[in-house]
């Protein structure tokens, strides 16, 4: 895509997300050529940095958290020289006007002029604040101006419907829905994208893809590591609202949608939402019926000795919050009526893995009735990460005896094409320095998943328990969860 020379603002550009992901993406989006020649980066913060200290502490988070090294120097100086940094407070609007002066007066202002990309890496607490203070210094967008003045807001986007519905109201105030870039890292994964190509560029799987020959769908994302350092924040979300919510959902709605009418943004965020609109809200009863959740206990992961969830820092000793979440959806539409969407996530787990399995319709066994073992399904199994590939699971003859048995075709992104991977954020950085808007959450988007976990959390909130199940650190999860799968008569696809 086309970028014009920009000028990108990091708001909270002193923290933890500004080191991991913004500039090791930045980085490689000049790496790879695809920055254009006029562009810079103001980074916003509090601390009484000058430019130099500025400077120094995002190279040392390139050195430490790029995912290519060793680093191009030649890249990091061409960067170093156009990052600018402004002291300021974020609740200040005295500190926007300054902010608004910078902007003006950088030798390079005379080729963005009014191309400001804002990124608002901050708490979340603080999104509409940063949005208004903006506007109060005039840099909203403006009737017409050619130029495109951008927000990008991270995760988490509210707490719950109400909340979202309100942070929206806010921003639109100021910034027109098209103005608005609402991350969801999922969506910048190669292999997420990969779900519409592979959907709708090939013809032998599309016709497949329905209630007439597909059993169910699951969706895991499966992580090792514990809560670490984020008990504050993860106490008060939980596996529903931290993953549930947003990265599921979206793989669900794009495994789940319907052809769009064309590529645009549009066309694919309209028909994800449909889907999300098609799930019918569950009632308390049924979704204590058909959910799941639970925390880690205290145990062994990798070798080391995990405390239990509620012995982890900033966690409450009496907590309800889930590590671990497995829901089962239904979505009522023609396509997929009857069709069980099965997914879980948890953090402790055995493996590190992200993939969907869409499961078929076992074949008429009237052949092989005298089997002493039932044909099997046929899997399709696509690995979001690591190891990205696809995999097709199938029955074969055993050569020289009158049985079936299970063979598998596996295709590796990393041993075909030699293709580079950038990571997420590099994807989604360039798309919005370009006006380029399918790969982020729309504001009807958000809404409808917190309805749908609105109503799973407040099922949970209702009932009277003082612990929730727990499993043991370097497990699958809850048994409870495979539980689930039985009584459907199914099972989780085994970890790879
Ligand atoms: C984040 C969650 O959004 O996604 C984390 O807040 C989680 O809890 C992370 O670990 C997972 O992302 P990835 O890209 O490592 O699968």
């Amino acid at each position: 895509p086309k970028i014009n020379p920009t000028a990108v603002v990091i708001f909270g550009a002193t923290g933890d997300l500004t080191q991991r992901k913004i500039i090791p993406a930045l980085y490689h989006l000049r790496l790879h050529n695809r920055l254009p020649e006029h562009f810079v980066i103001i980074g916003f913060a509090r601390r009484p940095y000058g430019e130099k200290e500025f400077r120094m502490l995002l190279k040392q988070a390139l050195e430490d958290f790029s995912h290519t090294h060793p680093i191009d120097q030649e890249v990091w100086h061409w960067l170093e020289k156009n990052i600018y940094y402004l002291q300021g407070d974020l609740a200040n609007p005295e500190d926007y006007i300054k902010l608004a002066r910078l902007l003006e007066t950088l030798p390079e202002a005379k080729y963005y002029r009014a191309n400001h990309l804002f990124y608002l890496a901050t708490a979340p607490k603080y999104f509409p604040v940063v949005a208004e203070n903006l506007a109060k210094a005039g840099l909203n967008p403006q009737a017409g101006e050619l130029e495109q003045r951008r927000l990008i807001v991270e995760k988490p986007f509210g707490t719950d419907l109400n909340s979202a519905r309100e942070l929206n109201a806010i921003l639109q105030k100021y910034f027109p829905e098209k103005s608005i870039y609402r991350i969801d890292h999922y969506l910048g994964k190669e292999t997420v994208q990969n779900l519409l190509y592979f959907r709708f560029g090939n013809s032998i799987f599309e016709p497949l893809w329905d209630r007439k020959y597909i059993d169910h769908i699951q969706i895991t994302v499966a992580e090792t590591q514990t809560i670490g350092s984020r008990g504050e924040y993860y106490d008060a979300a939980g596996a529903s609202r931290d993953m549930l919510q947003n990265h599921l959902m979206q793989l669900f709605s794009l495994i789940a949608m319907e052809p769009p009418a064309s590529l645009e943004a549009e066309s694919i965020r309209d028909e994800k939402v449909k889907v999300l609109k098609s799930v019918p809200i569950p009632s308390a009863e049924e979704w204590i019926h058909n959910s799941v959740r639970a925390q880690y206990g205290p145990g062994i992961l990798g070798g080391k000795t995990v405390k239990a969830y509620r012995e982890e820092d900033k966690v409450s000793r009496k907590s309800l919050t889930e590590t671990y979440v497995c829901v089962k959806l239904e979505v009522d539409n023609w396509r997929w009526s009857g069709v069980p969407f099965y997914l879980r996530t948890g953090k402790a787990l055995a493996k590190q893995f992200s993939e969907i399995c869409i499961v078929f319709n076992r074949p008429p066994c009237v052949l092989f009735a005298n089997s002493t073992k039932k044909v099997a399904r046929n899997w399709l199994k696509i690995r979001i990460q690591p190891n990205e590939g696809i995999h097709l699971l199938f029955n074969t003859k055993v050569p020289n005896q009158p049985a079936l048995e299970e063979a598998k075709m596996d295709f590796y992104y990393r041993k075909y094409g030699g293709h580079y991977f950038p990571e997420a954020y590099e994807r989604l950085l360039l798309d919005a320095l370009a006006g380029e808007s399918t790969l982020f959450t729309r504001s009807d988007e958000v809404e409808y998943a917190w309805k749908i976990i609105d109503a799973l959390r407040n099922a949970w909130n209702e009932e009277d328990c003082d612990a929730i199940p727990l499993y043991a650190p370097g497990s699958m999860g809850p048994v409870e969860a495979d539980e689930l799968l039985r009584r459907d008569g199914r099972y989780w696809g085994p970890p790879p």
